[in-house]
């Protein structure tokens, strides 16, 4: 059975689940106990993050085994695991039971998550690890690009949710035609019943247009939100990028 949706009224408060794997990052260029992601979630928690996101990569480059146990066994709210489709990632998302797993494509020499997944040719692989997780009332979403086919081949491998990679917006958002297609892929998919989360790249500069699309029910934020906690600290900077959001939704 499918977990449930924490709100699926488009017209709900936008989530806002924070991605603190570069909490991670941080420690592991010292590779000592500090600073921890888990006292980084339960900061994000208290500030008014609604979940918490972790993407335990297969070359455990920032969050480690003992990380995602130790945040999965504590957070308040609800976690998002993040991970690569491999039977590795699956078996740990079957023992930790998140409430939800977003699917990501995964390259070893990649930066960061950079595109989406590629769900029409990779659908046989990403159905029977789908079926696993919702077995086992784990919701679950996939990381693709707005585009259409991928957007219906998400709703035929039964998805709950479809998580739109914001990157092309974040990397050029004066283009009128990268918001588009995330408005677009947005209706889309909520037309079809799939609830639409969006997320990659994206900062208190640049949010508010993505905020602001009616159907985007959650945004996943990392990379920025960190940063800005360096000098404002974490608390603060979760704040403002919530405030960022409910000053777009409500300017709609
Ligand atoms: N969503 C997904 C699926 C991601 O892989 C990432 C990056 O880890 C994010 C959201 C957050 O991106 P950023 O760190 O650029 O905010």
């Amino acid at each position: 059975m499918a977990a449930t949706r924490p709100n699926s009224s488009a017209a709900a408060r936008q989530r806002l689940y924070i991605n603190i794997d570069h909490v991670a990052t941080i420690r592991q260029a010292r590779r000592t106990d500090e600073p921890d992601p888990l006292e980084a979630a339960l900061v994000c928690e208290r500030a008014g993050a609604d979940g918490i996101t972790a993407h335990l990569r297969e070359d455990r480059r920032h969050i480690q085994d003992d990380d995602v146990e130790r945040i999965a066994g504590a957070v308040t709210t609800l976690l998002n695991l993040e991970m690569g489709c491999t039977d590795e990632m699956v078996a740990t998302a079957l023992r930790l039971k998140p409430y939800q797993v977003t699917l990501v494509p995964e390259r070893r020499e990649e930066v960061t998550t950079e595109g989406g997944l590629d769900v029409v040719r990779e659908a046989k692989r990403l159905a029977p690890a789908l079926a696993k997780m919702r077995d086992a009332g784990i919701r679950t979403s996939l990381f693709i690009a707005p585009d259409d086919a991928a957007v219906r081949q998400s709703r035929e491998l039964g998805v709950d949710a479809i998580e739109l990679h914001t990157g092309a917006y974040s990397h050029a958002p004066k283009s009128p035609a990268t918001l588009a297609a995330l408005r677009t892929a947005s209706t889309l998919g909520a037309s079809l019943g799939l609830a639409v989360h969006a997320g990659h790249g994206l900062t208190i500069r640049n949010v508010a247009p993505v905020a602001a699309i009616p159907e985007i029910e959650e945004l996943n934020i990392g990379h920025s939100i960190i940063s800005r906690a360096v000098f404002v600290g974490l608390d603060a900077a979760v704040r403002e990028m919530r405030a960022a959001m409910d000053a777009a939704r409500a300017s709609r």
